[in-house]
C-alpha cells in the first residue's frame, strides 16, 4: 500500500482531506485568492480571510460550486500547493480516494487529480453518502435502511443506504449559503441594512433556528442603506428563525419526499435507526428537532458533522474490507 494516501472531500465551502501519513483530517476553506498577472497568491483559510476585504486587483473565489468543480485550474493549483505544503515537498506516488457527490460526473475528479501534476499512483472514487455512512461508524456493507442527510454549504444530499449501496439519493441546491442569503435579505428588507456574507453566517451559526426566542440576540455591524454609513444593529434569534424558516422547510420537504418513496421494508429500519444528520449545517441549533417533528423519526447528531465524509475516507484507507466500495473511472484505464 502506498505510504501517501489522501481521502478527499471537495466541499463547496471547505475542503477536507484525510492524510494517512500524518493520520490527520485537514479542513480548510475552499477558496483561492487570485491576483492579476501573478496568479494564485493565497489559498484555504488565508484566502478566506481576504474575502470581501481584498482590493480590486485581487479576486477571491470558490473553485467548487454546488458540489462540482467550477474552476478546475484553481482547484488543481490549490490541491497541489496544499498537499506540497503539508508533505513538506515529499509528495510522490500518492493514492487518492475521492468522495463523489450524487449527480456529479465521476470523471471530473479523476481528471482533476491527474491534472494537478502530482505523481499519482491511483485515483479511486466512492459515493459520498457511502463514505458518510462509514464516517458515522456504521458498517455500511451490512447495515440495511440507513437514511443520511448531509446539509453542506451549497447542497443537501439525502440518501438511503442498504448493504453497501445507495438505494436512493437526491441532491438539492440548498444549504448553508442559501440560509445565509435569506438572513441578509431579511435584514435588508426589515431594517434597511446591508450586511456581508460573513456576518450572515455568524448570525446563522450563533442563533440557528429558535422561533419565539426574542431574548437571545447578537450585535452585528452593517451599512445603514438610507444613511450610507456603517452602524451597529441587534438581531434576535426569533428574527433569524423567521428569516430562515422557508429554506429549512424546503430541506424538510425534500426529506419527506424521499421517505415517501422509500420501500416499506427499509422504512422500518429507518424508523428504528433514526435519520443521521451530517454536514456543517447539522450544527444548526434546532434543525434536528425540526426534522424530527416533521417526520416523527428521531434524528442522530454526531461530533464535527462536517468531517463525517473524511472520517469515512479514513476508514476506506485504513480498513481493507471497505476497499470493495470504491471504483475507478474509465479515464484512469488510459493512464
Ligand atoms: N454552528 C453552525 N450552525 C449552522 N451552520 C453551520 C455551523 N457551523 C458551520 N455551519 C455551516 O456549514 C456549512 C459548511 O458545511 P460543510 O463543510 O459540510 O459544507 P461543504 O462540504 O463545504 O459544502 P457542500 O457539501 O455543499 O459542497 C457552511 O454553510 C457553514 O456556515
Ligand atoms: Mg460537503
Amino acid at each position: 500500500m502506498s505510504a501517501q494516501s489522501f481521502g478527499c472531500d471537495f466541499g463547496t465551502s471547505s475542503i477536507k482531506i484525510y492524510s494517512k501519513e500524518s493520520d490527520t483530517i485537514y479542513c480548510e476553506k475552499n477558496m483561492v485568492a487570485i491576483e492579476e498577472k501573478k496568479g494564485m497568491i493565497a489559498y484555504g483559510n488565508e484566502a478566506f480571510d481576504m474575502h470581501e476585504k481584498a482590493p480590486a486587483n485581487i479576486e477571491v473565489l470558490y473553485p467548487m460550486s454546488f458540489g462540482t468543480v467550477a474552476s478546475i485550474t484553481y482547484m488543481q493549483q490549490f490541491l497541489r500547493a496544499f498537499l506540497e505544503e503539508r508533505t513538506k515537498g515529499s509528495l510522490k506516488g500518492a493514492e487518492f480516494i475521492v468522495a463523489l457527490p450524487t449527480d456529479v460526473q465521476d470523471r471530473v475528479f479523476t481528471t482533476l487529480i491527474h491534472g494537478t501534476g502530482i505523481k499519482t499512483k491511483n485515483v479511486e472514487l466512492i459515493d459520498k453518502p457511502v463514505a458518510a455512512g462509514l464516517g458515522l461508524g456504521l458498517d455500511v456493507t451490512q447495515a440495511q435502511g440507513v437514511m443520511l442527510v448531509d446539509v453542506g454549504a451549497d447542497t443537501t444530499e439525502i440518501s438511503i443506504l442498504s448493504l453497501g449501496g445507495t438505494v436512493t439519493s437526491k441532491l438539492i441546491k440548498n444549504g448553508g449559503n442559501k440560509i445565509d442569503e435569506a438572513i441578509s435579505s431579511a435584514i435588508r428588507r426589515e431594517y434597511g441594512y446591508f450586511i456581508g456574507n460573513k456576518t450572515a453566517e455568524f448570525l446563522k451559526n450563533e442563533l440557528g433556528y429558535q422561533p419565539g426566542d426574542t431574548t437571545t440576540r447578537r450585535e452585528i455591524c452593517g451599512r445603514n442603506m438610507a444613511l450610507g454609513l456603517p452602524a451597529l444593529l441587534e438581531i434576535t434569534a426569533d428574527f433569524v428563525a423567521n428569516a430562515i424558516a422557508e429554506q429549512l422547510k424546503s430541506i424538510v420537504d425534500a426529506i419527506k419526499m424521499i421517505l415517501e418513496r422509500t420501500p416499506p421494508e427499509l422504512g422500518v429500519d429507518i424508523i428504528r435507526n433514526g435519520i443521521f444528520l451530517t454536514g456543517g449545517v447539522a450544527n444548526l441549533k434546532g434543525l434536528d428537532g425540526l426534522i424530527a417533528d416533521a417526520t416523527n423519526i428521531k434524528v442522530n447528531l454526531v461530533e464535527k458533522p462536517e468531517e463525517c465524509v473524511a472520517r469515512g475516507l479514513e476508514r476506506v484507507i485504513k480498513e481493507k474490507e471497505f476497499r470493495s466500495l470504491t471504483f475507478i473511472t474509465k479515464e484512469q484505464d488510459y493512464k
